[in-house]
């Protein structure tokens, strides 16, 4: 049982020091727990989170769970509503459909997202990390993630998509500015800004559709052409949500897990000195960041029928907030689940979910990992943390250091 007065603040600084001690009392408690704030109920407990996220009457949209005016309502209390672009294209997506739509619209790109597609990028992302190392080559000191990891994701999921290289940042901008709005601050200011990116992006996009309609390429825009041309149903709007959610979802996540993965790395060196002696353990020293510090740490799921979970049964209607973060740190799952151990195997941890939603781009997340510390453990021979003290992001949507300056030679 929690005590009477159990209460945490996820934007505090003591939350985003260490959420870890939180989830622990959580789990402990072995209920689930009312969180007030966003009217759901959190589950902690790998058993209970797998259990939500792979049940498949708990569903990401509230279509269908409340009356129109009801969503509307719902719309305004969160200052979500009068932005028409961000409606039509960021607030549906793939991600927050369900049942046939979601499987359509997935089914559509799952194709590109598995191994052998992904490998074929190998190439390309290499070649990236190696100009990025190439031009901070020589400087003693760098912030790993404004002089590094930021540009990642943009690049590599642009040249995936299909963006040429030079509008990449423009992309990734935009990706900032839309996500940003899914924060706690709703301001006037911000929806404005979000609106405006959504509004920019879109009409890129089409452009962009329209040039690979006539003239298509090896990308993921043009392959969506091509299966359109074959009867594969897909309106203009789920076209570019598409796009776009594949952009935003792999954006900051894989900036923070870079960044969380080396500071992982650095604070435990003898993992460093082990990991150049044994190459071979890198895949599974990855899958240890994931689930240590995954970087989406939590995700929604909404009741279309009465449920029973973590001993008590809750009512079609409710909603749960899954802590991906928390389950991965259960004793119960993982042995020393406190501990970062680079060998660990099995590893089920569920960084990338689980279910119906279980992550598109976990191939592609995985490989730019496996590239960077690769080369990284390769060119420099030493590397240090250049502070003691790395703060990390508030919130409990995502996890990550906001910078991590590092020497290294
Ligand atoms: C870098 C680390 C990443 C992590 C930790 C991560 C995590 C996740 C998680 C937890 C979900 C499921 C959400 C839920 O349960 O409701 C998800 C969904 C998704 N992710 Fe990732 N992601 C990452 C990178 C990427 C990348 C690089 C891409 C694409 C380039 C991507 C594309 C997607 C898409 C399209 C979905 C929606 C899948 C669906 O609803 O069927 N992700 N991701």
């Amino acid at each position: 049982m929690l005590p009477d007065n159990f209460h945490f603040d996820p934007l505090s600084i003591e939350f985003s020091a260490d959420p870890y001690a939180i989830y622990k009392q959580l789990r402990d408690s072995g209920e689930s727990y009312y969180f007030e704030p966003q009217d759901m109920w959190l589950l902690s407990r790998y058993e209970d989170v797998s259990s939500i996220a792979t049940n498949p009457a708990m569903v990401r949209s509230l279509e269908g769970l409340a009356s129109v005016e009801e969503l509307k309502e719902r719309k305004v209390m969160a200052n979500w509503h009068d932005m028409p672009y961000h409606e039509r294209v960021v607030q549906f997506s793939l991600l927050d459909s369900d049942g046939p739509t979601h499987r359509r619209l997935r089914k559509l790109v799952f194709g590109a997202f598995q191994g052998r597609a992904i490998s074929a990028l190998e190439g390309m992302v290499q070649a990236y990390v190696d100009g990025l190392f190439d031009q901070l080559d020589g400087k003693a000191e760098i912030d790993f993630i404004a002089d590094f990891a930021v540009h990642i994701p943009g690049h590599v999921i642009g040249q995936f998509l299909g963006v040429p290289a030079e509008d990449c940042p423009q992309l990734r901008l935009w990706s900032e500015q839309v996500v940003q709005f899914f924060d706690v601050d709703r301001s006037d200011e911000k929806k404005q800004t979000a609106e405006t990116a959504a509004r920019e992006f879109y009409h890129y996009l089409l452009v962009l559709k329209e040039e690979r309609l006539t003239a298509p390429r090896d990308d993921l825009i043009s392959k969506m052409i091509a299966d359109e041309a074959q009867g594969y149903y897909l309106n203009q709007d789920e076209f570019i949500s598409t796009c776009m959610l594949i952009l935003m979802a792999g954006h900051g996540s894989t900036i923070d897990v870079l960044g969380s993965g080396m500071h992982l790395l650095l604070k435990h060196p003898e993992t460093i000195a082990r990991l150049r002696m044994e190459p071979d353990l890198l895949p599974t020293a990855i899958q240890e960041m994931f689930r240590f510090e995954p970087p989406l740490p939590f995700f929604h799921r909404h009741a279309t029928q009465d449920v029973t979970v973590a001993g008590k049964t809750f009512e079609k209607g409710t909603t749960f907030g899954l802590l991906y973060g928390a389950a991965n740190r259960d004793e119960a799952t993982f042995e020393d689940a406190d501990q970062f151990i680079i060998g660990r195997t099995p590893n089920r941890h569920l960084a990338f979910g689980q279910g119906a939603h279980l992550c598109l781009g976990n191939h592609l997340a995985r490989m730019n990992m496996k590239i960077i510390f690769e080369t990284l453990l390769k060119r420099f021979g030493a590397i240090e943390l250049a502070t003691k003290t790395i703060s990390y992001k508030p919130g409990l949507s995502v996890r990550g250091p906001s910078n991590l300056p590092i020497q290294w030679r």
